[in-house]
């Protein structure tokens, strides 16, 4: 039908033509809804500590976080993303401090909780901030074995669940860990507890300024984590990721990066009709920070990066211009 109207019968322009009628048949929109932020907080640390790489970002002490989560929530955001940076000298090659359910991110999740109840927690289930070769899972002869890594997933999420996370997001990519996660989780009475899969997590170098962040690249080094994040060049394993991960329990999917895989968000939004969650990740926030500060961009540029998420079709984005933005639509 549309191919027969002409002009100018039709002038796309009348629609555009003030900023009422623009409000009116806009299709698209960012609101506090949309946005998730993620908040690094490190280990014994008293107060804040800049990130370089990433403008406007901070490692948080337990001390200071409770008033940064105050703020956000305050904005009317639904939900943090918590990462923990560890005292290198818990580090061990197996992950150990990442399942012990007094360790510092449980800590931190009871404290946050009882502070602002309100807040939804998402916590990341993987082993890199823990382990001291910077993977995922744990190495056995320079292989992460993915078996013997389920088995330490599955302890870290049920003390992640007990310490009161409301989303467990693995984030680590072993195959068969949704549905090892799902069954612990029933099993241990946790039947609310919500699984967000980094279903299509791709072996991106976007994330270099998290590994800086979070101090896993230096024991990282060169080693790449192509063996079990996804090759940058597919799209039908993503859409295979995907179709596993809710047959296995998965909750809500997300694919990351976010800006350069808009595509893949909305061929998994069309393909599945589920809760697609995107993650817009340090080095897209760098880039645009930097340009932002060169004053090669205008700083509307991350909302506009936002819009275009949603209009993808994801349903929220892990964005660490969340705080930011909310003030910037008030
Ligand atoms: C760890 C994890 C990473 C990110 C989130 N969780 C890094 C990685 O996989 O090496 C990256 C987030 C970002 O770059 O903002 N499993």
């Amino acid at each position: 039908m549309i191919y027969k109207r002409k002009f100018p019968n039709t002038r796309l322009r009348r629609l555009r033509s003030s900023s009422n009628i623009r409000d009116l048949v806009r299709e698209h929109n960012v609101t506090a809804n949309d946005l998730i932020q993620p908040l690094f907080i490190k280990e014994g640390l008293k107060g804040t500590e800049a990130i370089e790489q990433m403008p406007g970002i901070f490692r948080y002490g337990l001390d200071s976080v409770i008033k940064e989560v105050e703020e956000i929530a305050s904005l009317g955001i639904k939900s943090i993303a918590l990462f923990p940076v560890i005292d290198p000298d818990k580090k061990d090659p197996e992950g150990s401090e990442a399942v012990n359910n007094n360790n510092f991110i449980c800590n931190a999740i009871k404290e946050i909780k009882s502070a602002v109840p309100e807040i939804l927690i998402i916590s990341d289930v993987a082993l890199d901030p823990y382990t001291t070769h910077g993977h995922d899972g744990i190495m056995i002869d320079d292989n992460i074995d993915n078996d013997l890594t389920l088995d330490q997933l599955v302890k870290q999420s049920i003390a992640l669940a007990e310490s009161g996370a409301d989303i467990i997001a693995p984030s680590d990519m072993m195959d068969g860990r949704i549905k090892a996660i799902r069954k612990a989780l029933e099993n241990n009475n946790f039947k609310n507890t919500i699984l967000l899969s980094y279903a299509a997590k791709y072996n991106s170098k976007f994330y270099g300024p998290f590994r800086n962040a979070v101090g896993s690249s230096s024991n990282l080094g060169k080693s790449s984590k192509a063996e079990y994040q996804m090759d940058v060049a597919n799209v039908d394993e993503a859409l295979h990721e995907v179709a596993l991960d809710l047959n296995e329990g998965a909750d809500i999917v997300m694919v990351k990066p976010g800006m350069p895989y808009l595509d893949i968000i909305s061929k998994v939004k069309d393909t599945f009709n589920v809760p697609t969650f995107a993650y817009q990740v340090s080095g897209e926030y760098s880039m645009l920070k930097s340009a932002i500060h060169n004053k090669w961009l205008e700083s509307s540029v991350i909302t506009e990066s936002l819009m275009c998420f949603k209009r993808a079709g994801a349903d929220a984005v892990l964005t660490y211009a969340a705080k930011e933005i909310i003030k910037e639509l008030n």
